[in-house]
């Protein structure tokens, strides 16, 4: 019954999820990428399937098994992603961007190894595109979630995020509390709307994360004020 009940929440919904840390190519052999487990964005992925969406997963680097029945698009860099999140931006409801994007890549990418020299080397970085500021800035009526990973002013910051790439929820997580953030099976976040704080999420598993955050949106989305 309750697998019956949680199947309506996001029937007929289709649901785009971000996952992982991206890989930023210096050269054939070597990358600059993060810590990002991809461990939130499968449990969202596999909480919106579990609730009747029609999912797409979008999954850069992963230290976690991918679920074999959802449709997932495996990508690399930033650019990738970005190229990957367009794609479905248009029939797309609800767009959950969970992925650790790469804020810089290096500015050359080497086709070759590159040789070790007697001098220090410098590697030239340059900024990569805001996926989720780009959404936000093409946004019709998806409903757009980001997450936030902080070390400090975790509210601040967040909502700060929330207004600047025009989200209808933030996620925010201090990735210093113990329980919390990379790699780890439990999260312990704040989401944030417009207005502030609307849900402090204590200490729990990142798929029951996931339904709490799934949930809110499904009744934000149906016009029930949550
Ligand atoms: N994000 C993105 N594209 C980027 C960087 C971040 O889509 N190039 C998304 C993340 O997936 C996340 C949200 O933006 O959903 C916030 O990411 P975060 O790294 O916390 O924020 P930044 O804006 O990059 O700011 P900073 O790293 O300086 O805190
Ligand atoms: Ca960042």
């Amino acid at each position: 019954e309750r697998e019956r009940q949680l199947a309506g929440l996001l029937a007929g919904r289709k649901v785009t999820v971000t996952a992982g840390g991206t890989i930023e190519r210096i050269d054939p052999v070597r990358y600059i990428t993060n810590d990002s487990s991809g461990k939130m964005g499968v449990a969202v992925a596999r909480m919106a399937h579990r609730m009747g969406a029609d999912v797409k997963l979008i999954a850069a680097s992963v230290q976690v098994p991918l679920p074999a029945d959802i449709e997932t698009i495996r990508v690399q860099s930033a650019q990738d992603m970005y190229e990957a999140v367009l794609a479905e931006w248009n029939d797309t409801d609800i767009m959950v961007q969970t992925a650790a994007v790469a804020d810089y890549r290096p500015k050359t990418v080497h086709s070759t190894k590159m040789k070790k020299k007697d001098a220090d080397l410098i590697l030239e970085l340059e900024k990569t595109v805001d996926i989720l500021q780009s959404l936000g800035e093409r946004k019709i009526d998806q409903f757009l979630i980001g997450f936030a990973a902080e070390t400090e002013h975790v509210a601040e910051y967040a909502m700060d995020k929330l207004k600047r790439k025009r989200c209808d929820l933030i996620v925010a997580n201090d990735v210093t509390a113990a329980g919390a953030g990379f790699g780890t099976d439990t999260n312990r976040v704040q989401i944030f709307d417009e207005q502030g704080l609307v849900d402090d999420v204590p200490l729990m598993g990142k798929d029951e994360v996931a339904s709490r955050l799934l949930q809110l949106a499904a009744k934000r989305m149906s016009g029930v004020s949550a």
